[in-house]
């Protein structure tokens, strides 16, 4: 939520870089932006309601003098209105102190009355403003900037991701984070800072990642980290292996749709290298730290996450319950908090997230630790909070996802639970090799079952069926069994990017109470694939044809007794049972795509929403 990006350079003009940068953090929030510099003995301010491209043509109006020094922002709002006087950056009523900041000043209020009776002006509604304030009353009080900074944050209660720029500072940047993402990237003779890494790559590969409470003085030639006690700290430099180009649309009119398109190379990258073929086993990198003798000892599975990594966990649920043989349970991770506090016992609990900094699956993950249990996370960010924090992790190696509704981050959390499925199989004695290795052999040929997905006749059933259901106001997505997570997030993706109601149910409750909405413009979308569930779900079909319903049905590719029930058929590959959530989730996410397109739906940029939901 909400993007940072900043840049100290020793020679030339850092605006384009740091404009570039808050473009490809667009996805963090977009209800405002801005970006300020230092440039002839003053700082100047543009902020702009709207997204970036508001900002841009701002600045194409009235341009920012060029600098060695500027910090950006773009907005999900929390305190105040989208509006341009609640735009970041924040400046303090002397014109001294601008901050971008990400998060929540909890005590705000209570500053800001503060400040008031010392003769402070607010010209905002926001709390960022009142922290720009706080720093500069101190930066007054015979403290250094890096001080006057610290002195400020002892007073704060909530989070916050800050950067700091000062007019009697020139050259220098102060950094701090709290519950909120911060990376520092470092080039030659240039210092960066940024809420993800994806807005940096354009600049360097090289990080370094800032824990909680502390803060980092960061110029155009060093960048050092303090504690909360203000002691220096050594830090290793992260290397990302991610590419700038991965964080570009490639040709695709949208990231949703590259992403979509990248899932069979997801499958490649997140499995193929951890195959252990002579042994049917799975091995992952040194971060999986678990034995067999450890995996042997857990009774019990607890997944835990949220939203579409909340589906996944689901499914990995299912997985570890077949192959593994061990029982779970899946939890979105902010209802646990609330859950009573039992032993934790021989229970393993698996955290899942795409960006690893999602507030609510922090604090879960935290009080399971609390509490004396052991969380492995499933991460597709490399430096990530749940990244460093989890005892032991699984990255899925699906490159940046930069669409806000996620595509091929579950289909990564997916496969990786599949593996850990195998894993924990084989560790428990369960399978023996050669159901190991046939379990593997599986998932190496959904590579090219996967392409008939995306073939010709397969985009056309789409499309066919999006031009229909764009016309419609609420649906029901149904599926048994695997396939139940799958129309969970079949419903959750089209109401995040085209706004039409859709819930996902499991088939056998619809006749429960939901079978009351169906009637001629109520439509169904079914998934109705081979295996244990198949002739179940051909009754539901026939119930819901019985009350004039319709049908838009994913089913196997042929599958004729399907296709005589439904008005509108989505053509998957056959595979086998365990697998096939990640054949039928294909379609799902691209009937998403095309009703959203087909309704003029900002697709990757859907309202309200945000990547990387880092408040609770
Ligand atoms: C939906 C979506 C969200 C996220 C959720 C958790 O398309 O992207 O529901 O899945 O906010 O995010 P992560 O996986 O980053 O913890």
């Amino acid at each position: 939520m909400c993007g940072i990006v900043a840049a100290v350079a020793q020679h030339g003009d850092v605006r384009a870089s740091v404009l570039k940068g808050l473009k490809t953090l667009e996805y963090r929030g977009y209800d405002s932006a801005g970006m300020a510099v230092f440039a002839e003995g003053s700082l100047e301010v543009r902020r702009k309601m709207g997204k970036i491209a508001n900002l841009e043509a701002e600045l194409d109006r009235n341009e920012l003098p060029a600098s060695n020094i500027a910090i950006a922002h773009t907005r999900w709002a929390t305190h105040g209105v989208p509006a341009d006087r609640n735009a970041h950056p924040h400046i303090d009523d002397q014109q001294k102190i601008v901050v971008v900041h990400n998060g929540i000043i909890e005590n705000y209020l209570d500053l800001r009355a503060l400040l008031a009776e010392k003769g402070h002006e607010f010209h905002s509604d926001t709390d960022t403003e009142v922290l720009a304030n706080l720093i500069a009353y101190y930066r007054t009080q015979d403290l250094d900037l890096h001080q006057a900074v610290r002195k400020a944050l002892s007073k704060v209660e909530g989070a916050y991701g800050l950067v700091v720029m000062s007019a009697d500072d020139p050259g220098i940047l102060i950094v701090a984070r709290l519950d909120s993402p911060l990376v520092v990237g470092v080039a030659e003779g240039e210092s960066y800072a940024a809420s993800d890494m994806p807005a940096l790559l354009h600049l360097t590969r090289k990080f370094l990642i800032l824990e909680n409470r502390e803060t980092a003085v960061l110029t155009d030639r060093s960048q050092t980290i303090f504690d909360v006690d203000g002691n220096p700290v050594e830090r290793d430099y992260l290397h990302c292996d991610w590419t700038p180009e991965q964080a570009e649309k490639g040709g695709f009119p949208h990231f949703m749709l590259k992403e979509i398109y990248e899932q069979p190379d997801v499958l490649a990258r997140t499995a193929f290298d951890r195959f252990h073929d002579t042994e049917g086993d799975v091995e992952f990198e040194s971060e999986f730290s678990l034995t067999n003798e450890e995996l042997g000892q857990f009774e019990r599975l607890r997944f835990m996450a949220m939203g579409t990594s909340l589906h996944a966990a689901q499914l990995g649920q299912k997985m570890l319950g077949q192959l593994a043989k061990i029982p779970g349970e899946t939890l979105n991770a902010s209802e646990f908090l609330y859950s009573p506090e039992l032993e934790e016992g021989h229970t393993l609990t698996v955290v899942v997230s795409q960006s690893g900094e999602t507030a609510d699956t922090l604090r879960a993950m935290r009080e399971v630790q609390k509490r004396g249990g052991r969380v492995l996370g499933i991460c597709n960010v490399q430096g990530s909070t749940l990244a460093r924090e989890a005892d032991d992790l699984i990255l899925t190696h699906c490159g940046p996802e930069v669409g806000v509704a996620s595509t091929k981050a579950f289909f990564g959390q997916v496969t990786a639970l599949y593996l850990l499925a195998i894993r924990f199989g084989r560790a428990r004695k369960v399978l023996d090799a050669d159901a190991g290795r046939g379990y593997l052999q599986d998932l190496r040929e959904l590579r090219h079952h996967l392409d008939a997905s995306f073939r010709p006749e397969a985009l056309e059933s789409v499309k066919i069926a999006a031009k229909y259901l764009a016309g419609i106001r609420s649906c029901l997505f149904l599926g048994r069994s695997m396939q139940h997570p799958v129309a969970l997030e079949g419903a959750l993706k089209l109401k995040e990017i085209s706004y039409i109601h859709a819930e996902g149910y499991p088939a056998g409750e619809m006749k429960h109470g939901p079978i009351a909405l169906i009637d001629e413009d109520f439509p169904i979308i079914a998934i109705a694939t081979p295996g244990i569930t198949y002739e179940k779900m051909l009754s539901t079909l026939q119930e819901v044809r019985a009350r004039s319903g319709k049908i838009i049905a994913v089913a196997a590719i042929g599958d004729q007794r399907v296709a005589d029930s439904a008005d509108y058929v989505l053509p998957v590959p056959a595979v086998p049972e365990l697998l096939a959530p990640l054949v039928t989730i294909v379609p799902l996410q691209l009937l998403s795509y095309e009703v959203a397109l087909a309704l003029g739906k900002d697709i990757d940029q859907p309202r309200n929403l945000a990547k990387s939901v880092t408040v609770e």
